[in-house]
């Protein structure tokens, strides 16, 4: 299948489709912005990470000059038909270079930024924890970092909210919380200026835990009912904590004291009526729900992204706004970057993102052969249907968490931005 649209031109209106081919080139006809997407040897034969990257400078096209005599690289080709003249022969084609290793480079952003909102997290909660003065500018910055980010590519931030480590729960969960909320504002439209207070919502709701004993939050297990009323305290922690400080945007008060109420009423600590939660509160709920039950805790396995957003689906109206849940499943998608996916030949690739139009055909990165053996990492777009070894089109059978196969997608993904140079890991 080809991507399709229409455009219109001088007053008459074409389908255009896409279609992308490779072309082989000499190493000295190379320019910069062309796309190389297979060399004349292996790829382990070369330095380079992906199959498939951008020459963005003639440092880049040195390097390939250096390993290679020709590659091929990728063109685009728009066919463009009349569409009131069916019969009409396509009156333009054009070629351009696709640029693919975008990605790769934003994750390494995204990857820093995850990293450093991770610290602001534990550096505040410490200070919560310990009684002592909390300083929230900096954690202000990271969540404007944060938004920018969301902002530039959902798709980067969202992969790294997949890579959860039990030990870090706490802090990784409220940064889930901040880059999902981010998200989902999004969706509905919210400011930039809005997206980094709800940002900032996200980050604190769970600030009032650091007042609960630890032999509580730690427990590795079901809480008691004593407990479980301890654990519920921290809403109302959260409250203690934030209220009244002149750092911090007032709406994170609301937010951490009432993420734990319901629409239907239900909810802890005041079973407030849904004409009470404001936005951002029944956005952030949303959020932590999903993202604390894909989470696996040290008593019990995550669920896999599917279940979760049953889950909401089910309680849609009466513990969940029912408008942002949906907006919610749409914005992860069947197939939510980060996850793992298996093709019918066996192979096993690692969802890289889908574009809004194509969100059943998202990009993979291929890291295992049809007999689950590491091969080298290629990129391949759904959309576009490419073809398997056994020469039919690429067809996913299953969704799966990573450690699934024996791929750790953290591995991956630190390996991969290693070999790329990125000094921050
Ligand atoms: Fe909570």
């Amino acid at each position: 299948m080809n991507r399709s649209i229409t455009k219109v031109r001088n007053g008459v209106s074409y389908r255009v489709s896409k279609k992308p081919t490779r072309q082989q080139i000499a190493v000295s006809d190379l320019t910069v912005g062309m796309h190389v997407v297979e060399l004349d040897r292996p790829w382990e034969d070369s330095p380079f990470l992906f199959q498939g990257f951008l020459l963005e400078d003639e440092f880049d096209i040195q390097m390939v000059q250096d390993v290679c005599q020709w590659v091929y690289v990728e063109v685009i080709e728009e066919h463009w038909q009349a569409i009131d003249k069916p019969n009409a022969a396509p009156i333009k084609q054009v070629s351009r270079f696709v640029e693919k290793r975008e990605m790769a480079q934003q994750l390494t952003q995204a990857n820093r930024t995850y990293r450093s909102a991770k610290l602001q997290v534990k550096e505040l909660f410490a200070s919560a924890h310990l009684g002592q003065a909390m300083n929230f500018k900096a954690a202000q910055q990271t969540v404007k970092e944060c938004v920018s980010r969301v902002i530039d590519n959902p798709n980067a931030m969202l992969w790294l909210t997949r890579l959860k480590h039990q030990d870090e729960y706490t802090a990784e969960h409220s940064v889930n919380v901040c880059l999902l909320a981010i998200a989902l504002g999004q969706q509905v439209d919210l400011a930039p200026y809005e997206l980094e207070n709800l940002g900032m919502c996200g980050l604190m709701h769970d600030i009032g835990k650091m007042k609960v004993p630890s032999e509580i939050l730690n427990k590795p297990g079901r809480l008691d009912p004593n407990e479980f009323a301890e654990m519920a305290r921290h809403t109302t922690y959260a409250k203690q904590l934030l209220m009244g400080r002149s750092d911090i945007y007032p709406g994170a008060v609301d937010v951490a004291y009432n993420h734990h109420e319901r629409l239907d009423g239900k909810g802890y600590p005041r079973g407030l009526d849904s004409s009470k939660l404001s936005l951002f509160t029944r956005i952030v709920t949303i959020v932590d729900a999903y993202d604390a039950m894909t989470s696996d805790r040290c008593y019990k396995r995550g669920m896999s992204s599917l279940d979760a957003m049953r889950i909401l689906n089910k309680n849609r109206g009466t513990q969940f706004d029912d408008e942002l849940v949906r907006k919610f499943i749409t914005m992860i998608g069947m197939y939510p970057p980060g996850y793992l996916l298996e093709m019918s030949n066996g192979e096993v690739g690692i969802i890289l993102s889908a574009d809004k139009d194509f969100k059943l055909k998202p990009r993979v990165i291929l890291v295992l052969d049809p007999n689950k053996q590491p091969q080298p990492e290629r990129i391949i777009n759904l959309a576009y249907d490419p073809m398997d070894d056994r020469g039919q089109a690429y067809t996913p059978i299953g969704v799966y968490r990573s450690g699934a196969f024996g791929v750790n997608v953290a591995e991956f993904i630190n390996r991969g931005l290693r070999i790329q140079g990125n000094d921050a890991l």
